[in-house]
């Protein structure tokens, strides 16, 4: 199998994941926060030492506002549902993936009102546009980073300035681009960044997290046993109590943790140089092949590591089903959860074929890769 689907979730784990997770399980077996003996603490310090990794990694000081969640789409559902009410306005891009448009699309029937920002994939993103969308009662804008169709990235720094030049909160989605570029929430103007756990930072799947920067008050999206004031019926305020109701994914935050610790070794910039290495070699190699065409930007260096393209007019979906089959290739075809995107870019019949390489995949897997490609378009005619 060549492996080439790491933009849904990386795979391989690096070795020190896999043996944090087994270490959580096998030696740590307690369960956080509820009750004081050793079992329990120890998982607590599990989790806490994954906070602080995370606000390492992420240039920010307070671990208690790392709420942890099971993945991304529900970091944004907690952001999301927990900001806004009846009679806000919000703002978005018109290339969101259905974790952001869907819950967009819900809180639209309760009566907040959504602009969408439009803007194609690949091309300049006009920022005049965000600055027309502004009305008194907004008070949110909530973007991607980068587009998981084409890994465009999107001008955040830019946007989240604009934000708060008009008052707003920034909500940035960092699925595709958390672990892969530096996020800096001490320099950019994000307040509250969802990212998942099982994608960029190299942790199993059932992890993710929103962190929220002071001052920030968001409805909690569940409520429950926390662990603390347990005598009280209202559910505590402070964080990260407050959104963190339930068990949490003690062996999988672990694992996320000793994920962070490996980027932090590695360097993200490192890892996303060798990743785009190879986009780059796809890319030149998908280009010579007849047939093939190529989505998104050709400044593959300036964009998270994805490489998107259909060959000819074969559907993508089956385009995907050939490539597994004749050559044990793994890509992510069809809509990938974001027809906003597609319709953008042109392709919401056909869809895309994505290629998203890991910094483990090899230069031969690459290879053999593109001659698959080749071969399925010269079948084709
Ligand atoms: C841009 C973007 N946002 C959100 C998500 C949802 O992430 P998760 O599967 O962790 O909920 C994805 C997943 O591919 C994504 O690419």
């Amino acid at each position: 199998m060549i492996y080439l689907d790491n933009a849904a979730t990386t795979w391989p784990k690096p070795q020190q994941v896999v043996m944090a997770i087994e270490e959580a399980l096998v030696h740590k077996g307690g369960n956080a926060g509820r009750g004081g003996h050793g079992a329990a603490m120890q998982m607590a310090r599990l989790i806490y030492q994954a906070r602080e990794d995370l606000c390492s990694l992420f240039g920010t000081n307070d671990p208690t506002r790392v709420i942890f969640t099971q993945n991304a789409t529900h970091a944004l559902n907690q952001a999301l549902f927990g900001l806004l009410q009846q009679g806000d306005h919000v703002i978005t891009s018109s290339i969101e993936h259905n974790a952001v448009a869907r819950p967009l699309w819900a809180l639209k029937q309760r009566g907040v009102e959504v602009s969408e920002v439009p803007g194609v994939p690949g091309k300049e993103f006009d920022l005049e546009a965000y600055c027309k969308a502004f009305r008194p009662n907004t008070k949110l804008v909530v973007t991607l980073h980068a587009s998981n169709v084409t890994g465009t990235l999107l001008p955040v720094q830019e946007i989240g300035q604009i934000a708060h030049e008009y008052g707003a909160y920034y909500l940035l989605d960092a699925a595709q681009t958390a672990g892969v570029f530096p996020i800096d929430m001490g320099r950019l103007a994000v307040d509250l960044l969802a990212f998942p756990g099982h994608k960029g930072l190299l942790g199993p799947q059932g992890t993710g997290g929103l962190i929220v920067k002071p001052a920030i008050r968001l409805e909690p999206l569940i409520y429950g046993g926390t662990g603390s004031l347990s005598e009280e019926d209202r559910q505590p305020s402070f964080l990260p109590d407050a959104l963190e109701s339930g068990t949490l994914n003690g062996a999988g935050i672990a694992g996320l943790g000793a994920g962070v610790r490996y980027l932090l070794k590695e360097g993200v910039d490192k890892i996303r140089a060798r990743e785009q290495a190879l986009c780059r070699n796809l890319w030149n190699g998908l280009r010579e092949i007849p047939g093939v065409t190529l989505y998104g930007s050709d400044m593959v260096e300036q964009q998270s590591p994805i490489v998107a393209f259909n060959i000819g007019e074969l559907d993508s979906v089956a385009a995907g089903f050939i490539l597994e089959e004749k050559a044990g290739v793994i890509a992510r075809a069809g809509l990938h959860c974001a027809a906003h995107a597609h319709r953008m870019l042109g392709t919401l019949d056909q869809g895309v074929v994505r290629f998203s390489p890991s910094h483990l995949t090899s230069e031969e897997e690459i290879k053999a890769t593109l001659l698959a490609v080749k071969r399925v378009a010269e079948e084709l005619g």
